[in-house]
């Protein structure tokens, strides 16, 4: 499997962009960035929203910077841009509004600090290690310190299927297996089982949905009542 992408001619797929993240994406002639070409088009259909505005946003994984400066490109001058990476390198990445921090994903302490310095986080882009215990001690640090409409993706899920990386197919520790036991949890009210889990409605009442995508995993909060059962019009029919 081809794990970093191919080169290819960023003007003529800037011509035929079909949204904003692929043009901001296509547009970037810096730092190297890289994504698989399907995240784009997910990115957008999340993220739209934010565009324009002092959107906060943390990645986990800085890499080259060329993602930094793409989110920069794609939301616009008032966005708060900061990047998490464990290569001491990423520190020469000095530009205005874009703030690099040093460390592990898996390091709670750091997360919550960084959290801190941003004032609160709409959207997180983990891109980091994607090793299944990482990914999953990330999200349970920083997903209950977002801002309640926030978003946080999970990228390159397809190594939750590696055991190398801590995962396989249905294996207990694997991020995706986290996700569906998530999935479950979104709806606990729902579950009539005595408590196949621990009954959690917090995460239920914070998240309005989770879209799984090809090697990509979304969640989207939303503070929710309880669900309304809506009836409208005249029953005609016996
Ligand atoms: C796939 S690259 C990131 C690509 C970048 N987001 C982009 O789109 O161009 C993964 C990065 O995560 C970093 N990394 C690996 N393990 C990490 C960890 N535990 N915590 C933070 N960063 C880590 C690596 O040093 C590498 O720069």
């Amino acid at each position: 499997m081809e794990r970093h992408g191919a080169w290819i001619d960023p003007a003529v797929e800037l011509a035929r962009a079909t949204n904003p993240a692929e043009a901001a994406f296509f547009a970037q002639e810096d730092r190297l960035a890289t994504k698989w070409h399907h995240y784009l088009e997910v990115y957008d259909r999340h993220l739209s929203r934010y565009r324009g505005k002092p959107v906060r946003i943390l990645e986990l994984g800085i890499f080259q910077g060329g993602s930094l400066q793409m989110w920069r490109r794609y939301f616009g001058p008032d966005a708060v841009i900061h990047g998490l990476d464990i290569n001491e390198a990423c520190t020469q990445i000095d530009e205005p509004g874009i703030t690099v921090h040093i460390g592990s994903q898996s390091d709670a302490g750091l997360l919550r600090r960084i959290a801190e310095a941003m004032g609160g986080i709409d959207v997180v882009i983990d891109d980091a290690g994607h090793i299944s215990p990482d990914q999953i001690a990330s999200f349970e640090t920083l997903y209950p310190l977002m801002a309640p409409d926030g978003v946080y993706f999970v990228e390159d899920v397809h190594a939750s299927y590696w055991p190398d990386l801590g995962g396989g197919l249905r294996a207990p520790g694997a991020f995706m297996e986290y996700a569906k036991r998530l999935l479950d949890r979104l709806h606990a009210r729902y579950v009539l089982d005595p408590d196949p889990f621990p009954r959690d409605p917090g995460f239920a009442d914070a998240t309005q949905g989770i879209a799984f995508h090809d090697s990509m995993v979304v969640f989207e909060r939303r503070r929710k009542p309880p669900p309304r059962a809506l009836t409208v019009g005249h029953r005609t029919l016996s």
